[in-house]
């Protein structure tokens, strides 16, 4: 399967679907690297991995829907049949998504639908919660909403620097998207309603480590399986 991934900041998430695609366990090819920041470091990640990159300020463009349009040219032209939004810091415009429909996912570094937008790790913390995470879904209209593929928690300890948080929940990002978009190439999510299923595999799958680790301090559902 050919992907698209759309990209606004540092793309260590793009960086983790290059590796799995190299470990052999993602099979898709990422056909084209969008930003909407020219000075994406991701965009330096692609060029290393020989992915052709496409980059334009979007405060050229006289308006979201432009903008957009101009995405989506250069998206057809790859023939990408899914889209992938690596830390694309920007609400997609409406005919953008329809074309897209279904086709279209997003991470997030918050157990959604809590704290949605910039800033989410901080904002749980502020809130004081307990656990916080990461949440891989189809995406809808509304920021970072959709519905949920796969989840995984890690624990707040009271008053730990955000930033370690982050770094944990990123940690976890960068298994469960190669995991989730894995399931989407094997065609076993289906969606009913809001509610995304995942169908058995056709192969036995082995299951590389549970789905809980009380040492290391993460959960995910569903389990990931052998390689991620
Ligand atoms: C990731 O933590 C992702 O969850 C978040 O941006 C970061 C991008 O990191 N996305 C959002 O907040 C979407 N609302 P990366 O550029 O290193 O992949």
């Amino acid at each position: 399967m050919k992907i698209a991934v759309l990209l606004s900041g540092s793309g260590s998430n793009l960086q983790a679907f290059i590796d799995k695609q190299h470990e052999g366990v993602l099979n898709a090819e990422i056909v084209l690297a969008l930003s909407n920041n020219p000075d994406a470091y991701g965009l330096k990640r692609a060029d290393a991995a020989g992915i052709p990159t496409w980059a334009q300020d979007h405060r050229r463009y006289s308006c979201r829907e432009k903008f957009d349009q101009a995405m989506l040219a250069v998206i057809k032209k790859s023939e990408a049949e899914l889209i992938v939004l690596a830390g694309y810091m920007r609400l997609l415009s409406t005919p953008f998504i329809k074309e897209f429909e279904g086709r279209i996912m997003n991470i997030h570094p918050s157990l959604l639908p809590a704290f949605p937008g910039a800033k989410a790790v901080a904002a749980a913390a502020d809130y004081g919660v307990k656990l916080s995470g990461c949440t891989v879904h189809f995406v809808e209209e509304q920021l970072d909403s959709g519905p949920v593929i796969i989840q995984a928690a890690v624990p707040v300890p009271v008053a730990e620097d955000p930033k370690l948080t982050l770094e944990r929940i990123h940690r976890l990002e960068h298994r469960i998207y190669p995991q989730a978009v894995q399931w989407l190439v094997e065609g076993r999510l289906k969606l009913e309603g809001r509610q995304v299923i995942l169908t058995e595999s056709s192969q036995p799958k082995v299951f590389a480590r549970p789905d809980y680790d009380l040492n290391s301090q993460w959960l995910v559902f569903p389990p990931l399986e052998q390689g991620f």
